[in-house]
C-alpha cells in the first residue's frame, strides 16, 4: 500500500487514543469477566447462556488487535502478522456480530434493542467490506473499514465510560429508561463520527480550504 506520512502530532494522537482504549478496555473487561463467571444465570435460557459466551470469547482479541494492527511501523515490518492477526479480528468480528444481533433482539430494557441490533448489522457490514477489500487489494478502503468496525466495538468500552459518568453528563434526562436508550445510541453513534470525521470530512474541509475563493 501507499500511504501518505502523517505528521508526528497526527500519529501522537493515534497512538494516545489507541493506548488510552486498550488500557480503559482493559479494565472494563476485567470487571465483564468476574461478573460473567459468578453471575447466577439460573433464569437465563441455555441457548442465550451459550451465546454470551460465544460472544464473549470472539469479543476478545477484537478488542485488543487492532491497536497493533493500526501502526503502519508493525505491519511494514511483520506483514505476515499482520495478515494473520487481520483474518482473527474481521474473522472474530462477524461473529460476534452474529451474536449480538438475536442478543440484542432478547435484550431487557425497552427500546435497548434498536440500537444494538442497528449496530450490529452495520458491524458485520464493515467487517465484510473490509474483508472484501483487503481481497480486492484495496488497502485505503481496507484501512478505513477496519477502523469503521473497530469504532462499532469501542461501543463495548464508551457504554460504560457514560454509565460512570451519565449522573454528570445527561442530568437533564431524569427517566431512567430514556436516560439508557440514549446512552445506547451515543455509544455507537460518537465513536463512528470520530471516524467519520478522521477520514471523509476533515480531509474534505482541508481540500475546500485549498481552493482559491471564486
Ligand atoms: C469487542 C467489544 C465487545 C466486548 C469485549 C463485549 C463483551 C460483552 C460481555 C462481557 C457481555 C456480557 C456477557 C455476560 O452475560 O456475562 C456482552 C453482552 C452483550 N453484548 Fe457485547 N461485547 C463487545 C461488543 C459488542 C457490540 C459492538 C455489540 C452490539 C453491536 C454487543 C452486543 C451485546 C449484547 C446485545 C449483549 C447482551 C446484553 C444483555 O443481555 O443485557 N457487544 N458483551
Amino acid at each position: 500500500m501507499t500511504s501518505t506520512p502523517r505528521s508526528p502530532p497526527l500519529a501522537y494522537s493515534k497512538a494516545l487514543v489507541l493506548t488510552v482504549l486498550f488500557a480503559a478496555g482493559a479494565f472494563y473487561l476485567a470487571a465483564e469477566l468476574v461478573s460473567a463467571v459468578v453471575r447466577d444465570r439460573s433464569a437465563e435460557p441455555g441457548w442465550r447462556t451459550a451465546l454470551l459466551m460465544l460472544h464473549l470469547t470472539v469479543t476478545l482479541p477484537i478488542l485488543f488487535l487492532p491497536p497493533f494492527q493500526f501502526s503502519r511501523r508493525l505491519r511494514a515490518r511483520f506483514p505476515a502478522w499482520h495478515r494473520r492477526a487481520g483474518q482473527l479480528f474481521l474473522g472474530g468480528s462477524l461473529v460476534a456480530a452474529s451474536t449480538a444481533l438475536p442478543l440484542a433482539m432478547t435484550q431487557e430494557g425497552e427500546g435497548r434493542g434498536v440500537p444494538t441490533g442497528v449496530f450490529a448489522v452495520l458491524w458485520f457490514g464493515f467487517a465484510a467490506a473490509a474483508w472484501w477489500c483487503a481481497r480486492r487489494r484495496a488497502f485505503v478502503l481496507h484501512e478505513q473499514f477496519v477502523a469503521r468496525t473497530y469504532a462499532v466495538a469501542v461501543a463495548f468500552i464508551i457504554i460504560r465510560l457514560l454509565r460512570d459518568t451519565q449522573e454528570w453528563l445527561l442530568p437533564f434526562i431524569t427517566m431512567i429508561e430514556v436516560r439508557d436508550v440514549t446512552r445506547d445510541w451515543l455509544c455507537f453513534v460518537l465513536p463512528l463520527f470520530a471516524v467519520e470525521i478522521a477520514f471523509a470530512w476533515w480531509p474534505a474541509l482541508r481540500q475546500a480550504a485549498a481552493k482559491r475563493p471564486g
